[in-house]
């Protein structure tokens, strides 16, 4: 197992990093439509709080969360998942299913087809 993997498998036993208060809260966050109220709630079907629970630990709007800042790094001019217009459905599910660099893969038992179908559905309605 993967560093990355050990860490990720502990977010998912806390629940969510949000919740544990680690870290002070990110002025970032309030001015992104994806990273206001992070939801602790297992039971959801709200895309957007889909997308928080899976994959905002590392996806929200800023430096300190590692997929944004991975992104960042590579040199996207919108490291923001949920702010992309560019993004294809099929690459998010198989990334996902994959994972990527040092992105974990999100088995069907830790991500279901169906919240995947959702959450790839909603970050690509934005596609132009
Ligand atoms: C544990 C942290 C983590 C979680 C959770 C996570 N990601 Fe990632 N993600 C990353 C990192 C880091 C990268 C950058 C990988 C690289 O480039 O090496 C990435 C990259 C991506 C990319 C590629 C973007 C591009 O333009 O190349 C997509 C798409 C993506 N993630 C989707 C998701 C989705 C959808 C979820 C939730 C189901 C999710 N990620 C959850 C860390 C994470």
């Amino acid at each position: 197992m993967s560093a990355m993997k050990l860490i990720f498998a502990s977010l998912a036993l806390t629940g969510s990093v949000a919740a544990t208060g680690q870290g002070s809260p990110a002025p970032a966050r309030s001015q992104s439509s994806a990273g206001t109220a992070l939801v602790t709630s297992k039971a959801t079907t709200v895309p957007e709080r889909l997308f928080q629970r899976d994959c905002g630990v590392c996806h929200a709007e800023g430096k300190m969360y590692p997929g944004y800042r991975s992104l960042e790094i590579r040199g996207l001019a919108q490291p923001a998942l949920a702010k992309r217009r560019d993004l294809d459905k099929d690459m998010i599910k198989a990334v996902a299913r994959n994972g990527l660099g040092s992105m974990p893969q999100f088995t069907p038992l830790q991500l279901s087809d169906a919240d995947l179908e959702t959450i790839a559905t909603w970050l690509t309605a934005r596609r132009k």
